[in-house]
């Protein structure tokens, strides 16, 4: 080896003791006679002292080093004078006085800082990612993500789940993204699809009788992105047989509630886990994935304003739709320009205005005061429980938009107003999920979680006459506002599967087609199952308080699906494309 300890291991125990050291330099600081050189590895910083009077050859090769060498050191570990300690640092009692200082390589000056953990462009950070990961938050972030997976890991095993690997080059699933293709060489015109997920395999898995699978699985999906999706990321996958709905929930809730203390101590959770029906979790916070660490809940005055002689309330009432409120408590001082941007974040959800009543010691102040009776606005007061010195918020809607629009200013008030505790990671489940949607813009039925999901036993009946009125068995997990897992309970009844297929305008034929192979395996003894798949990228996220997948990915890709490091996508040559059979249209 390189070194005998590593830059995180030296104590006051050690003083006096031949140590050898290796790694980077962090920072260097020449003095003349002495020069401080803090060296880094993985595991911490240590100082290093080269002295031109003990030892002057070393000296002389210190003076050469600049940041980011790679070099060894060979030294006398020493004890700091008191006045020098780093409280900082585990080895800020210490230091090493240099004997033998070798370069085992030199480096070009980085583009950003290193040794500090200030902000940097991301471009910059993405194009030299090898650079950002040596930072300190990046190490920490990836071990943290390591901790994790091992946890997982000991975790499932222990509960009797075996870690099953499943093919990348699969065939369509139906998980709702655009698939990413790979064309097929040695059969002409044929494609590949990578696994959105590997929720056919999983099942297929419980057919062939390992009754509790889980994977660490990575995904493709070409799909829109934003701060917690990639266009590739990581699941941990998870399906058992023989279960209900309880069954998964309860082990996934142990499965967090003994990770969560065990890799980030300083964080709290909610114990047990609120469980929510997808009904409610709307009604009370707009969203199916609520943020649970705070109150203001979507107050519901559409009866009390039905009536009223204001027509953005009353008429928002009269064509199906609801009026809700929330109250941002010892807002009433709001200045315009501050109720303006509220009213462009709930426009931007799809609402035409947002109302607001500022509860003043001189009264209730808002545009539209003059429009409300005074019965009205005690109505409001005592529905939301507004007290003088609070800001209600008011949105008269369609149902979906009024939930959107309530609760974006929900989370702006969150932040605003500090109301979340980031140390706490709030989980929920969500449940009872509706079957199908409606897709308006090709006018069919699409299936809320995916085509497998089973019904719940008492909506199942309704489900060719009504698809709106079936629920399913499918469930979520969410976390501060994240939706962190799904899963549900599959069908297994090979009846109940081509029903779900005729309602989602699937004929017999094409159902056969694309899961034919599922069909087949089902008629031979499908065991009831069901499972889920927590996101690994959004559970390391939300741990380590970042709120950026790419923050806990090692090479992660941009907003636009690139690699700013290795430059991808990237063009082939002609001959791999005749090879493939391709011909570009661009
Ligand atoms: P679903 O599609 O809801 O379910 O995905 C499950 C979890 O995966 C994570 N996730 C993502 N993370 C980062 N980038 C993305 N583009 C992305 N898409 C999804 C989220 C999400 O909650 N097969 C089913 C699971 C099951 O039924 O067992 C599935 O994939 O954390």
């Amino acid at each position: 080896m390189f070194k005998s300890h590593t830059c995180g291991e030296l104590r006051a125990a050690h003083v006096g003791q031949e140590v050898t050291l290796a790694g980077w330099v962090n920072l260097r600081r020449d003095f003349g006679g002495v020069i401080f050189i803090v060296l880094r590895d993985r595991a911490g910083l240590t100082q290093v002292v080269v002295s031109a009077e003990t030892a002057p050859d070393a000296r002389t090769v210190a003076a050469e080093v600049r940041n980011e060498y790679v070099i060894q050191v060979r030294g006398v570990v020493r004890r700091r004078p008191v006045d020098q300690v780093n409280v900082e640092w585990a080895t800020g009692e210490v230091e090493v006085e240099a004997h033998e200082v070798h370069i085992l390589n030199t480096a070009q000056t980085p583009p950003f800082y290193i040794y500090d953990d200030a902000p940097v462009d991301e471009a910059l950070r993405l194009r030299y990612r090898y650079l950002d990961l040596r930072r300190k938050r990046m190490q920490r972030n990836i071990i943290l993500r390591h901790r994790t997976v091992q946890f997982i890991r000991a975790y499932l095993d222990q509960h009797g789940f075996l870690d099953i690997e499943t093919p990348q080059l699969f065939k369509s699933t139906p998980e709702g993204a655009r698939d990413y293709l790979v064309p097929s060489r040695v059969h002409p015109g044929k494609f590949y699809a990578l696994p959105q997920s590997p929720q056919q395999l999983k099942q297929l898995l419980m057919v062939a009788g390992f009754e509790r699978y889980y994977q660490i699985a990575r995904c493709f999906r070409d799909e829109d992105l934003r701060g917690d999706r990639q266009p590739e990321f990581t699941q941990l996958d998870l399906e058992m047989s023989f279960v209900h709905r309880d069954d998964v929930l309860d082990l996934v809730e142990d499965l967090v509630t003994n990770l969560i203390p065990a890799v980030v101590p300083e964080k709290r959770i909610l114990s047990p886990f609120p469980r929510l029906s997808h009904a409610e979790a709307l009604a009370r916070y707009g969203v199916d994935k609520p943020d649970l660490r705070f109150g203001m809940e979507l107050v519901d005055l559409t009866a009390a304003l039905a009536q009223s002689g204001f027509g953005v309330f009353s008429g928002a009432v009269q064509s199906g739709g609801q009026v809700k409120g929330i109250v941002a408590p010892g807002c009433a001082d709001y200045a315009r320009s501050e109720i303006d941007t509220l009213t462009e974040i709930a426009k931007g959800q799809g609402a035409k205005g947002l109302v607001t009543l500022a509860f003043r010691a001189d009264g209730v102040k808002g545009s539209a005061v003059k429009f409300l009776s005074e019965g009205e606005l005690a109505e409001i007061a005592v529905r939301t429980g507004a007290q003088t010195g609070d800001l209600v918020c008011i949105v008269a809607a369609e149902e979906a938009v009024v939930g959107a629009a309530l609760s974006a200013l929900r989370l702006t008030f969150r932040d605003r107003l500090a109301l979340a505790d980031p140390q706490l990671l709030a989980f929920g489940f969500v449940l009872d999920f509706p079957m199908f949607e409606w897709n308006a813009e090709e006018q069919r039925w699409d299936a809320a979680h995916h085509p497998f999901t089973m019904p719940r036993p008492n909506t199942y009946e309704a489900m060719i006459a009504d698809p709106l009125a079936v629920l399913s068995d499918a469930y979520d997990l969410v976390c501060n506002g994240y939706e962190l897992a799904s899963g549900s309970i599959r069908v297994h009844d090979p009846k109940i599967q081509m029903d779900i297929f005729r309602v989602l305008g699937y004929p017999e034929d094409e159902a056969r087609a694309k899961f034919g192979h599922m069909m087949e395996a089902f008629s031979y003894g499908a065991p009831p199952h069901g499972g889920m798949a927590p996101g690994i990228d959004r559970l390391v996220m939300l741990m380590a308080g970042e709120n950026n997948i790419r923050e806990v990915i090692a090479f992660p890709k941009t907003a636009q699906a690139t690699d700013l490091m290795a430059d991808t996508p990237a063009s082939v040559s002609a001959r791999q494309l005749k090879e493939l059979h391709i011909r570009l249209d661009l």
